[in-house]
C-alpha cells in the first residue's frame, strides 16, 4: 500500500493503540489488541461475508455497498457493528466453522452487538475533505 494510504492506515493504528493505553513498544501488547478481533472485540454476533469467487472488482464494490446497508440497519435496530477484514487471517478455521459452499471467498467478517461506551476507543480520523475530493464547476 503506496503513500498516502500506508501513512495514513499507521497513523489510524497509532491513535487506537493510545486510546487502549498502548505503548508503541508493547509488542505483546499490540498483538493482544489486534487478537480482540478474533474474539470479536467481545460483541455477541459475528456475520461472514462470502462472494462468488468468479466476481471481480465491480462486484466487490458492490459487496461493500451491501455491506453498508447492513450496518446502517443495523444501527437503526439500535445495534453497533465493526466491519473486519482480520478475519482473512483465519480464513480456513471460519470456513470449517460456518460450511461455505463451494466456490466461495471470505469477503469480509462483521462483529454484530451494543457498542461499549466503557472501552477508550479513539474512532477513526477521517482525512481532509480538501484531500479526498476535488469538486468541479461552479
Ligand atoms: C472493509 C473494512 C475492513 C475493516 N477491517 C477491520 C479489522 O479487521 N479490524 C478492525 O479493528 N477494524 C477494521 N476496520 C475498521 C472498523 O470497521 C471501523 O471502521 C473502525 O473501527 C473505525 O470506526 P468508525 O468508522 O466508527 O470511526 C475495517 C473497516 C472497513 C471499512
Amino acid at each position: 500500500m503506496g503513500s498516502p494510504y500506508r501513512e495514513r492506515r499507521a497513523e489510524a493504528a497509532e491513535r487506537r493503540y493510545a486510546a487502549l493505553g498502548v505503548p508503541r513498544d508493547d509488542q505483546r501488547a499490540r498483538h493482544r489488541a489486534v487478537a480482540a478481533n478474533w474474539d470479536c472485540f467481545g460483541a455477541p454476533a459475528a456475520l461472514f461475508c462470502y462472494l462468488d469467487r468468479r466476481m471481480g472488482p465491480a462486484q466487490w464494490a458492490d459487496a461493500g455497498m451491501y455491506l453498508q446497508t447492513v450496518m446502517v440497519l443495523l444501527r437503526a435496530e439500535g445495534l453497533h457493528s465493526c466491519t473486519q477484514m482480520a478475519w482473512s487471517v483465519y480464513r480456513r478455521t471460519v470456513a470449517e466453522v460456518v460450511s461455505p459452499p463451494e466456490g466461495l471467498i471470505l469477503f469480509c467478517g462483521m462483529s454484530i452487538g451494543h457498542e461499549d461506551a466503557a472501552v477508550p476507543y479513539a474512532r477513526s480520523e477521517r482525512a481532509p475533505l480538501a484531500e479526498t475530493v476535488t469538486f468541479l464547476g461552479g
